[in-house]
């Protein structure tokens, strides 16, 4: 069956099985590989992407039934060799060792950015708290994320919402 996905912006037609997770689908078949397999069973975090603002598990969600839902991957957020502010704030503060876990927190936090541009670092924590990191980066991650919302905050929010 062809499913079509709206992925970083641009209709893209697959012909996978309607309950195909979106992480294979974007992995396989698109060759988005920057959203990762972690645990295939929504406790991690690896595979998170955004869906209409949302940061979402795309190992749990079957990619046949998003219809137009606006998708967003790692891949969208540097602009050619300008890294989006999230990202420039990971590599500041040093908030990753093997960096498996990294490309879901650096979505998990765009969409926390998008809709809180000035979080407490109690509601980083708790944003975050779902995506794992085997390394324990933990407090560079909050960092990170803290400095994302103050020192860019209105370059994080319009790449965000974008
Ligand atoms: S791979 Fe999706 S939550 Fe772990
Ligand atoms: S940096 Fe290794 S799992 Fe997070």
């Amino acid at each position: 069956m062809a499913i079509t996905l709206n992925v970083n912006g641009v209709e893209r037609r697959v012909d996978a099985p309607a309950d195909e997770p979106l992480l294979y689908v974007l992995r396989d078949w698109l060759g988005l590989t920057g959203a990762k397999y972690g645990c295939g069973e929504g406790h991690c975090g690896a595979c998170t992407v955004i869906i209409e603002g949302e940061a979402v598990r795309s190992c749990q969600t079957r990619a046949g039934y998003l219809g137009p839902r606006r998708i967003r991957t790692i891949e969208s957020l540097a602009d050619g060799d300008r890294l989006h502010p999230v990202q420039q704030a990971f590599l500041a503060e040093e908030a990753l060792q093997c960096g498996y876990c990294t490309p879901g927190m650096i979505m998990a936090a765009v969409a926390l950015l998008g809709s809180n541009s000035s979080p407490s670092r109690p509601e980083i924590a708790r944003a975050m708290q779902r995506n794992v990191c085997r390394c324990g980066t933990y407090p560079r991650i909050v960092a990170a994320v803290e400095r994302a919302a103050t020192s860019t905050r209105p370059t994080a929010v319009q790449g965000a919402a974008r």
